[in-house]
């Protein structure tokens, strides 16, 4: 085998999905696909909806990428394809599942939920399917949440609601004792809907269940408003987060039109990654500053904010500023930090502290100062799905149901290149993702804004 193809066999491996066994059960879905077509059986007509695991999807889809791989002779870099299969390693009728939401909130969460009761029941008839409340503490007996049978008919309005219906919790739980419960509630798919900390708890359960040889699938939803998921283009809830973003900045470019000398000033969340800030200043396109955590920038000196603040307002009379909440963590330096229960660091309150030095800033300048701060918290994320996002929420609830029928775990669902795909937990855990400062949806950021460097000192 020659070096390449060594190296690229490493890749590739990195991007095989675990299964947990050979899927020998004819697909429910086989039959259900539709009536016969002139009396044809169902086969024909079921062929265009099935996948199979030969169906790669490229990681890196750039001619550039491709010519690299063919001149060393290996196959690029792909992620297995989503979707039914026609053989299943799970007899639906002996499956029982449980489905859990952990971390923040997110748009979509209640929709995921329907998505998957709705495929287990409808598509495969399987008939247990259990809601484990508040995360990986409904799995521990010592926190007494009960389970809830999930039924369509349970679930069947509660996507017009925010929120999750099963609660949500952070912080670690003893691997050991989920495992357990697992065993103990004869569970053998559990689906883990939430962010980078309950992936992380997803792959360790996954791993835990390998070394105690059993044969119980862990099949991931990523969920974060942050959208910073390796390996995930998009995570539910971003564009709905994003569009009551875009209303928060009407707002504030609104009031700052409206007075002698206005400054809007919206924080939004994206503990640290700015791709809220960004894509939402970039919808609106009122925005003139953007202030993420990737992008370093200075408040004092020549070239910095307040300078700039100073001549946009002097030059237009009004400004409207967009802050994420991991930007300019670097002014707190020295201060002591703490973490939430799933280990983030909790950011010091920037959007304050710049509304602060702003108003000290203009006290004795020539010029009137209309600061109105707006931050939305948690507004952003309660909201109930959009369209768009209700649309994804229903396709990564059949994917993962499809995923974990046919015996994949420690996997999770995902959109890449504009296709589902399998993405091993390990892999999209590895690092989180992060506003590129020479990418496009930052340069963009600046084009739309006209925002030099914030740096002092720099033109
Ligand atoms: O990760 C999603 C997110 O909404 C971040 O944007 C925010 O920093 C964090 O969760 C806040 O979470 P909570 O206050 O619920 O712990």
């Amino acid at each position: 085998m020659s070096k390449a193809t060594q190296r690229h066999g490493q890749a590739h491996d990195e991007l095989n999905i675990e299964s947990l066994g050979p899927t020998k059960i004819d697909s429910p879905l086989l039959a259900k696909r539709g009536a016969p077509k002139d009396g044809n059986p169902s086969e024909a007509i079921a062929w265009e909806a099935f996948t199979d695991d030969s169906q790669r999807v490229l990681k890196d889809a750039t001619l550039a990428s491709l010519a690299k791989f063919q001149e060393e002779g290996a196959v690029p870099a792909c992620f297995e394809e989503a979707g039914a299969r026609r053989k299943i390693y799970f007899d639906p009728s002996k499956s029982r599942a449980g489905i859990l939401t952990a971390g923040g909130l997110c748009p979509g969460l209640n929709d995921v939920i329907r998505s998957l009761v709705m495929t287990l029941f409808y598509r495969y008839g399987v008939q247990n399917i259990l809601g484990v409340k508040y995360g990986y503490q409904g799995l521990i007996p010592s926190y007494g949440h009960s389970l809830m049978q999930l039924t369509p008919a349970s679930v069947a309005e509660i996507h017009q609601f925010g929120g999750t219906v099963l609660g949500s919790s952070r912080g670690n739980q003893s691997i050991e004792e989920l495992v357990d419960s697992l065993e103990r509630l004869n569970m053998n798919i559990l689906f883990c809907i939430g962010g980078d900390g309950t992936l992380k708890g997803a792959n360790m359960v996954a791993e835990e269940i390998k070394n105690r040889g059993l044969k119980i699938a862990i099949v991931g939803i990523p969920k974060t408003i942050d959208n910073d998921i390796g390996l995930v283009s998009r995570s539910f809830g971003f564009e709905t987060a994003v569009a009551v973003a875009t209303e928060v900045i009407r707002s504030a470019h609104t009031e700052a039109l409206g007075a002698p000398g206005g400054v809007g000033l919206v924080k939004l969340m994206g503990r640290d990654s700015g791709f809220i800030a960004s894509t939402a200043a970039l919808a609106r396109g009122d925005a003139n500053f953007v202030l993420i955590p990737e992008i370093d920038f200075d408040v004092d000196g020549p070239g910095a904010l307040l300078e700039r603040l100073y001549w946009r307002i002097k030059n237009r009379g009004h400004a409207v500023i967009v802050v994420a909440e991991g930007a300019g963590q670097k002014f707190f330096a020295g201060e002591a930090q703490t973490t939430d229960a799933s280990g983030n660091v909790l950011h010091k309150d920037i959007g304050q502290y710049l509304a602060e030095r702003i108003k000290n800033f203009f006290k004795d300048k020539d010029l009137e100062l209309n600061l109105k701060y707006l931050d939305p918290s948690y507004i952003i994320r309660s909201a109930p799905a959009n369209s768009t996002d209700q649309v994804f929420c229903s396709f990564l609830g059949q994917k993962a149901a499809h995923a974990a029928m046919a015996g994949k775990t420690n996997c999770l669902v995902g959109q890449w290149n504009d296709h589902f795909v399998h993405v091993p937990i390990a892999m999209a855990i590895k690092a989180r993702k992060k506003v590129d400062p020479m990418g496009e949806l930052w340069n963009s950021v600046l084009e739309r804004t006209g925002q030099p460097s914030l740096k002092a000192g720099e033109a």
